[in-house]
């Protein structure tokens, strides 16, 4: 399994504790940035780590800003990718299990380290459910589409 991990200055060092982590339990991740706490754009970070995810050589990305709003709202742009903001692990489970979500954001501001650690160990963890939620996939993939063809007219 091969994780990409981004944020911007305000999610760095929560990023970086999650490296720590997937270090210490052995996991293959690409760390995208950003390197250091100035002040850094959201959407980049984002994109990187969501092409990365979109190109299918990630299983998985994890993106963190303040508060993960902007990270899930500029990663669900892409076409394919399914960004979840979790702050408890319930959320990161069903994330997993019902939307077979392939990013994970959090706000730094808004959960402490500990719990960012189990709800990464959950949303990893956990297999998507199928049946009838690949239905509901399957929806979503057409509004991709839909979509593009409203904007193109
Ligand atoms: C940066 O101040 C903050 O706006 C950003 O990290 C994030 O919370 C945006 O959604």
């Amino acid at each position: 399994m091969k994780i990409a991990l981004g944020s911007d200055h305000a999610g760095f060092i929560l990023k970086k504790q999650l490296v720590e982590h997937l270090k210490a339990t052995g996991s293959t991740y690409k760390d995208f940035g950003v390197f250091n706490e100035e002040s850094a754009d959201y959407p980049d970070q984002a994109d990187l780590v969501a092409l990365a995810v979109q190109s299918g050589e990630y299983n998985f990305g994890i993106l963190i800003c303040g508060t993960g709003i902007g990270m899930s709202i500029a990663a669900n742009k892409h076409r394919g990718i399914r960004a979840a903001l979790c702050s408890e692990s319930y959320s990161a489970r069903c994330a997993r299990e019902h939307n077979d979500a392939n990013i994970l954001t959090m706000g730094s501001r808004v959960i402490g380290p500990g719990l960012a650690v189990q709800i990464v160990e959950y949303f990893l963890n956990t297999p998507f459910t199928g049946g009838r939620h690949s239905n509901r996939l399957l929806k979503i993939e057409r509004l991709e589409t839909k979509n593009i063809k409203d904007q193109t007219g």
